[in-house]
């Protein structure tokens, strides 16, 4: 099979030829040039190559390219401006929750999403949004001061906003 679709990376529509064993991991990699997203065990296992796709964070190494048609992708690259990503690097960055950096990208994909989940109400705990991520530098302690950071910082905002939701977790 050899094929056009169009999607839409970043914001932008691109087209680009597709092959039935070609994969989203390596069509950003490979094709758009954009290398957030890391190849580590590329059966859907570690979480280093996590993406948005229509909003979910999703392993790119198993969407496969002709299944992108119409969707939207969305990687590091092109959240660089996006509030819930900001929030989620300087929690990142405060609690020194890296060591290599291989995984972080994929990480913080992941508590973006988990983000948006609680803000609409389908999710509550962040550590379930990284439950897909592995850190082979063992990095969890400052993640997960990063996650109580990022849920203080959710339940402030909803006691500022008058919800008596508790995103906590407890
Ligand atoms: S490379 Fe995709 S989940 Fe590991
Ligand atoms: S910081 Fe090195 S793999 Fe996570």
């Amino acid at each position: 099979m050899n094929d056009t679709i169009s999607f839409k990376l970043n914001g932008e529509t691109i087209a680009c030829p597709v092959s039935g064993a070609g994969t989203l991991l390596d069509l950003l990699r490979d094709t758009a040039r954009l290398t957030s997203a890391r190849p580590g065990c590329r059966i859907g296992r570690c979480g280093a190559c996590t993406v948005l796709l229509d909003g979910e964070a999703v392993p790119a190494c198993l969407v496969m390219t002709w299944q992108l048609a119409g969707r939207q992708v969305e990687t590091v690259e092109g959240l660089q401006d996006d509030q819930d990503f900001l929030v989620v690097r300087d929690a990142l960055a405060r609690e020194s929750a890296l060591q290599c950096g291989y995984c972080t990208p994929g990480f913080a994909v992941s508590l973006v999403s988990g983000i948006r989940h609680q803000r609409s109400g389908q999710e509550t705990d962040l550590g379930e949004a990284i439950a897909g991520n592995l850190c082979r530098c063992t990095g969890y302690g400052g993640l997960s001061r990063a996650i109580q950071r990022l849920t203080d910082s959710c339940c402030r905002e909803d006691a500022a906003a008058g919800n008596d939701n508790d995103f906590s977790g407890d």
